[in-house]
């Protein structure tokens, strides 16, 4: 991990949180562990498709310094005003100069299809629905949050989910690869040109949950099953907790360069 850029990221006042994906999984963990570090007034807006599962999570992170609202939505359909206006209906009744920090973390992600080998992608349908929600709606979520936050930009902190598999191919997983990669080289991108706004992509590791089952399920690819049939079979799948916890110690450090990509297995400054 880089040592640059050291400031740590206070959380402990009045916070806006965003986070999408929230549902299940490495997201809920995550809105979990963050809502115990926020100072009064803050408010988290949760965002996945499934009502039940989201209250859930709400309920799990409501407090009497948290406000939580949530929103079921679909991702992949939302239009820009859409977005916007899901973000803005959050703040019904405060300022955003009433945070001291706002964060939104972009944890929406799908495996995409793994029943096609890479040299045979020739559903390009299938493939722009995949990065219309992997890639496209998380611009899109991004772009309308920096709009409803400029005036505030010096306090915007943003986390991408990200995954090794943004940076090392993994056969079988071409969908995936290639959307964590775009993804991640947008909130790179956006880092280098935005000094003043915190950007980390943070890569949990292998975790356990839904979509470790899927590419057991799903992966056609004979490599790509065994290594993660290997990872449940030897008990090394992390637990969401785990990483989510991890994911807010390196947050809050703030030890980490703009766009940094850090892993679970990287050590803690
Ligand atoms: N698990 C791992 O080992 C691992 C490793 C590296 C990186 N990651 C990354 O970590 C993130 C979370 O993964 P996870 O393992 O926790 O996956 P998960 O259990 O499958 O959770 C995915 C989340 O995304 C939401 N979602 C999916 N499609 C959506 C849509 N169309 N609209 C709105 N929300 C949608 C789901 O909610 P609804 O179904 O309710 O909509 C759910 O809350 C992903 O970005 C993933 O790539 C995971």
């Amino acid at each position: 991990m880089a040592s640059s850029s050291s400031c740590s990221i206070d959380v402990s006042k009045a916070t806006y949180v965003a986070l999408s994906g929230a549902s299940q999984g490495i997201g809920r963990a995550i809105a979990v562990e963050v809502s115990k570090a926020l100072g009064p007034n803050s408010v988290m807006l949760l965002l996945a498709r499934n009502k039940e599962e989201l209250a859930k999570t709400a309920s799990a992170c409501e407090s009497k310094n948290v406000k939580v609202v949530c929103t079921p939505i679909d991702l992949s359909m939302a239009t820009e005003k859409e977005l916007f206006d899901v973000i803005d209906a959050s703040l019904k009744g405060y300022d955003i100069t009433d945070f001291n920090k706002c964060l939104i973390f972009h944890n929406v992600g799908s495996l995409g299809n793994l029943a096609v080998e890479t040299g045979k992608m020739d559903n390009v349908q299938e493939l722009r629905q995949y990065f219309d929600l992997n890639v496209f709606k998380v611009i899109s979520l991004n772009t309308q949050f920096l709009k409803i936050f400029e005036e505030v930009e010096s306090r915007v902190v943003i986390v991408n989910i990200t995954s090794l598999c943004a940076i090392k191919p993994m056969g079988g997983m071409a969908y995936y690869c290639s959307g964590k990669a775009a993804r991640e080289m947008y909130f790179k991108v956006l880092a280098e040109e935005k000094k003043h706004i915190k950007v980390l992509n943070y890569s949990p590791g292998p975790v356990e949950t839904a979509m470790i089952d899927y590419v057991l399920a799903q992966a056609v690819n004979d490599n790509l099953k065994e290594v993660f049939a290997s990872f449940k079979s030897q008990g090394t799948l992390l637990k969401p907790e785990a990483t989510a916890k991890k994911c807010l110690r390196v947050l809050l450090a703030g030890k980490f360069s703009p766009g940094e990509h850090v892993d679970y297995f990287d050590d803690e400054l």
